[in-house]
């Protein structure tokens, strides 16, 4: 079983994932998936309270994905193993906790993924660098290359797109549509038009904007919702 979800900002938003919001992880495994779509907010400081949660997802019922956001400490990110995992690389955060980098192409029970993280934070002028905002929350250029040579290498034909943010047609259209301001138009949302345009894909989720919204068939704004993708 493979599950989407949106933002878990550890801890305010972990909760979502608990035995009563999440029952189904009782019929699941370690070989099943819940995919956070960035802002997993539990590489931050290696605090007690951030070193308990990343051990409770390690004794759930599931292996937890993340793809990166634009709230995670990057230095300490970067700090973990790379290794190769299901045809792309990972960050191995422990035995069942995995980064899924950015312009990776994966396949995960028989399904092909690509995943970039990244995204602007709004309010940065208020962080601190290196302490609460980091400039490697947006995509560098090697690895938008990277990204766009291993789609080429797959023929531009995925199952499913995970990002933090989305293509720049998808953030007007969410403003448009369901009269939702979303956060401006960033360097990533452009990128992501260009796979937009030309990548085919079953379904794209993203996360960031903290709401559920079907955008429109092919676009789903996940935050609270957890997803079962593998069965449809
Ligand atoms: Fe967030």
């Amino acid at each position: 079983m493979i599950y989407v979800t949106g933002d878990t900002h550890i801890p305010h938003d972990i909760h979502k994932l608990d035995i009563n919001n999440f029952p189904q992880q009782k019929a699941m495994n370690k070989d099943d998936y819940v995919i956070i779509c960035g802002d997993f907010g539990g590489i931050w400081n290696e605090s007690k309270e951030e070193l308990y949660w990343r051990k409770w997802l390690k004794s759930r019922n599931f292996t937890t994905l993340f793809v990166d956001g634009n709230h995670e400490n990057f230095d300490l990110l970067n700090s973990f193993p790379v290794e190769k995992w299901n045809g792309g690389k990972i960050h191995k955060i422990n035995a069942s906790i995995y980064h899924l980098m950015r312009g990776q192409v994966y396949t995960i029970n028989g399904l092909k993924l690509f995943t970039i993280g990244g995204a602007s934070s709004v309010d940065k002028e208020n962080r601190i660098r290196s302490i609460s905002w980091w400039e490697e929350e947006l995509p560098d250029y090697a690895q938008c290359e990277e990204g766009l040579n291993n789609l080429e290498k797959n023929n531009w034909q995925v199952d499913y797109i995970m990002t933090h943010t989305c293509p720049t047609t998808i953030l007007n259209k969410i403003t448009e549509i369901f009269g939702f301001q979303p956060k401006p138009e960033d360097a990533v949302n452009k990128y992501l038009e260009v796979i937009e345009e030309k990548c085919k894909y079953n379904h794209w989720y993203f996360g960031h904007f903290h709401e559920d919204i079907e955008v429109d068939d092919k676009h789903t704004l996940v935050y609270e919702k957890i997803i079962r993708i593998d069965n449809i």
